[in-house]
């Protein structure tokens, strides 16, 4: 049973200075969500936006949101996360102590609840949340910066969580160095959540942001047994 090939577009690697149209032009050239990563500089090593420009983006597309917080804490922001307008929010499991608090709580503000795997995080962290979790969303990049080369361990680790998924209905998603060239190999060993900045953004304008994810759908879709 698959769940249904997603193409997920990370505005951080858009132009900041127009995030608005950036959004919409990502969305017109066929995203299936809208990625977004949030950094707060001490989680990670970099500092990207927060809710207000979640909440100020939100009304340029009708698509999912996919929020992707690198953050610690992340307890004491996950309603304004919600209230921004994002549908899905994932918080990492080294991010803090109360993992399972963490999901429960972005459940109970009526969001789907996704956790995140660092490349040095094996796919076990997860397996006493697997319940609690509508997405796993395993980093193929150390997390902080688009631009990455793309870890190839990850793609072992995809194979582990689908394992662990066992049939549920969770989307696995993959993020960090996802190009047309290793969207096959991705697809194949079980992902169906593909996120991607840079090979997306290349280009800087919609037709070469629709041929960049239609390349990207096409190669993911291969394994799949899927024509497109
Ligand atoms: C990294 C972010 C990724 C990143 C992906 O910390 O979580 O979403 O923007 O960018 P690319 O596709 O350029 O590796
Ligand atoms: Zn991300």
């Amino acid at each position: 049973m698959l769940r249904p090939l997603v193409i997920a577009p990370s505005i951080l690697a858009s132009d900041f200075s127009k995030l608005g149209e950036e959004v919409r032009n990502v969305d017109r050239a066929g995203a299936d969500w809208i990625h977004l990563d949030v950094m707060d500089g001490h989680f990670v090593p970099n500092i990207s936006y927060g809710p207000d420009v979640i909440k100020a983006i939100r009304p340029y597309s009708k698509k999912i949101f996919d929020t992707h917080l690198m953050i610690a804490p992340c307890d004491p922001y996950l309603e304004a996360f919600a209230k921004a307008g994002s549908d899905i929010i994932t918080v990492h499991v080294e991010a803090g102590p109360h993992l399972h608090r963490s999901l429960q709580a972005i459940r109970a503000l009526g969001k789907k609840a996704g956790v995140s795997l660092n490349p040095a995080t094996p796919a076990l962290a997860i397996e006493h949340v697997i319940d609690l979790v509508d997405l796993v969303l395993i980093m193929s990049v150390n997390p902080g910066f688009g631009g990455q080369t793309f870890i190839p361990s990850a793609i072992e680790k995809i194979a582990a969580v689908r394992a662990l998924a066992a049939g549920r209905p969770i989307d696995i998603e993959v993020d960090g160095g996802v190009t047309a060239d290793n969207a096959a190999a991705i697809a194949a060993a079980g992902a169906n959540a593909l996120v991607a900045g840079s090979a997306v953004f290349k280009g800087g304008n919609e037709a070469a942001y629709k041929a960049n994810i239609a390349a990207i759908r096409h190669a993911a879709a291969g394994p799949r047994g899927e024509a497109v």
